[in-house]
């Protein structure tokens, strides 16, 4: 139908008879002279209907309306001087159409402008709803693309370097536990019974490595129930990985390599190595984040010690319940953050207690050292430990010091919230830096309160630390995370692969052996028949994708994702069923009565 694409024609081809295929991306009449911008996945073309050059298209191209599908035919012509567009790849030449026919046309109002040259925002659920128009705009056409280029990076490498085998694994299988809620189908020839949707393929890429596969990798669909976020979707993709017979700084260094080549191909940039490593404990002291984003400074410091007897009961209370005082130090902050702003109602006071803290204690550095705060503080304040505050923060005059005090996992998330918001608002942050680290010696196990019982801070395959095995319960994993801008993009582990310590694991977090076998047995007995020691990864691709792109919101990564609410606003899934299907699955919805 076609001889080329639009946006691939250059000065070379003038003098060619093309044919070309597209969209009328919109149509300029310009005295007597029509220019259609006919575009198609590869860019823009511009198409020129002259009554006398080209007489016979010249009734058709004034009919022709914006998105209309179309073949063009005609001669490709060097563009006069004053109206070449570098702008433009193709903007050397135009078309002078000779023969113009319409393949489709558009019947309805278009609900908003798909042109490259209209820019102004869309609704977003416009946008979804009308997802096909969307996914035409540059905008998620280029995205659409780059994602492509990333998946292709990471498969060319795995295959053509690694020796990796890509292996499917089942979407219709038991639970895996990775903390979210399953998506379950229930089995219409097995009555009663369900499969769970994978939540990862972490279960069978294990048994792969028992199975002798060596180096697995797939780009997994998986699947989550649980609350979104900007940066979450319940059904989202890795490019998954496992390897047998390698050690964590092997894993590492090949992983460094992939990250690599994703970012010398997709942007042409060279990422020194190896990536800098920080424990858990480091990143959780100096950031109070386990994904840091170290594109910038305002490093919090611990005053726990220093203002636990200062009179203050706050600090006093925090640090005698076994929690922490910390500080945000803010160079030039006294300036830029006046006191509305952290009192009860200012915005980072609400940005503080949104994640739990009760207040938002302060110190500002003036001139000649002298220091202005709130009166509790000011009251007990000795110049020994005024002092000591101002050399543990490096502060100086201009400072202002923001106090987090409570329990450590409060204290952490609210500095650390505080600390993106200011760091955003200085401009601390210089969106063009790429900033990638590794997140090591992950604890093995967390609190969970409200259970009263420990979790595992990745998942129970997890392998403890060597050194570490006396105390399991506070052991450090030998898990690794990858943060890149603040974002954790991959995460994994070296994995338990002898069935008694597994079975200890499981013990420790509340599965009993009966539990265990139910649900893992064919892992554990798999185990019993000669298991390599392995570890493995995975990376999120859709935020990958996201960052790459430049975009804020996972959804702009994902041809087709979900809202906020997890519906798809253009299939409108999820929807009822009709009776008779819930019966032949011996299923029957509660959801009315609970009304
Ligand atoms: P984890 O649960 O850390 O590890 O997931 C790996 C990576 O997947 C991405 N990710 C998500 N992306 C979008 N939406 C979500 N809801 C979502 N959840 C996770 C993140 C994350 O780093 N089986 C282990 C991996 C392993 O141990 O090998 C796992 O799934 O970028």
């Amino acid at each position: 139908m076609r001889t080329h694409y639009c946006g691939h024609l250059r000065a070379n081809h003038v003098g060619d008879t093309v044919t070309l295929c597209g969209w009328v991306d919109r149509r300029r009449d310009h005295g007597g002279v029509i220019f259609v911008d006919l575009r198609d996945r590869t860019g823009i073309a511009q198409i020129v209907s002259d009554p006398e050059r080209t007489p016979d298209s010249y009734k058709l191209a004034e009919s022709l309306r914006n998105e209309y599908v179309v073949r063009v035919t005609g001669r490709v012509t060097q563009r006069p001087p004053e109206s070449l567009n570098p702008k433009l790849d193709t903007g050397e030449v135009e078309i002078y159409a000779d023969q113009i026919e319409i393949l489709s046309v558009v019947r309805k109002q278009l609900p908003f402008q798909v042109s490259t040259a209209e820019q102004e925002p869309v609704r977003e659920d416009l946008r979804l709803k009308y997802r096909y128009l969307d996914l035409r705009r540059e905008r998620m056409s280029s995205n659409l693309r780059l994602r492509h280029q990333l998946i292709k990076t990471f498969r060319r490498f795995l295959e053509d370097e690694g020796d990796f085998l890509e292996v499917e694994t089942p979407i219709l299988t038991r639970s895996t536990p990775e903390g979210a809620r399953d998506y379950l189908v229930p089995s219409r020839v097995n009555p009663g019974e369900f499969f769970a949707l994978p939540q990862s393929p972490q279960l069978f890429k294990q048994i792969l490595m028992v199975a002798g596969c060596d180096r697995y990798y797939q780009i997994a669909r998986c699947f989550r129930d649980e609350d979104l976020r900007a940066d979450r979707q319940p059904e989202f993709t890795q490019l998954d990985m496992e390897m047998s017979f390698m050690s964590q700084d092997e894993i590492l260094a090949l992983n460094e390599e992939m990250v690599c080549q994703v970012f010398k191909t997709l942007k042409g940039v060279e990422i020194p190595r190896p990536f800098p490593r920080l424990t858990y404990a480091e990143a959780m002291g100096r950031y109070g984040s386990d994904k840091p984003d170290t594109r910038f400074g305002l490093e919090l410091v611990d005053v726990s010690d220093v203002v636990q007897d200062i009179g203050f009961k706050v600090f006093a209370d925090a640090v005698s319940k076994g929690g922490i005082v910390k500080i945000l130090p803010i160079p030039g902050g006294n300036d830029a953050i006046s006191n509305v702003r952290i009192k009860p109602g200012g915005d980072l006071f609400n940005e503080a207690t949104a994640v739990g803290a009760k207040g938002l204690a302060y110190i500002r550095v003036r001139e000649g050292g002298e220091i202005d705060t709130i009166g509790a503080i000011k009251d007990n304040l000795t110049d020994e430990k005024k002092a000591e505050i101002l050399e543990r923060t490096g502060a100086q005059p201009g400072h202002l010091l923001l106090f987090g005090a409570g329990d450590t996992d409060t204290v952490n998330k609210t500095l650390d919230r505080l600390r993106q918001v200011v760091g955003k608002e200085l401009g601390l942050i210089d969106p063009d830096k790429i900033n990638l680290l590794w997140v090591v010696d992950f604890p093995m196990f967390e609190w969970n309160a409200d259970e009263k019982r420990l979790d595992p801070l990745h998942h129970p395959f997890t392998a403890p630390h060597p050194d570490d095995l006396d105390d399991l319960k506070t052991a450090r994993a030998q898990a690794y995370d990858l943060v890149y801008n603040g974002f954790e993009v991959a995460g994994g582990s070296l994995r338990i692969y002898q069935p008694d310590l597994q079975q200890q694991v499981f013990e420790l977090i509340g599965i009993a052996p009966d539990e265990a076998r139910e649900k893992f047995g064919f892992l554990l007995e798999a185990f019993e028949y000669g298991t390599p020691p392995h570890g493995g990864i995975a990376y999120g691709i859709d935020r990958w994708a996201m960052l790459l792109a430049g975009e804020e919101s996972i959804r702009d990564a994902i041809a087709f994702p979900k809202t906020q609410q997890a519906r798809c606003l253009m299939t409108n899934a999820p929807s009822a069923v009709e009776d008779k299907q819930l019966k032949e699955l011996s299923i029957a919805s509660t959801h009315k009565t609970h009304k």
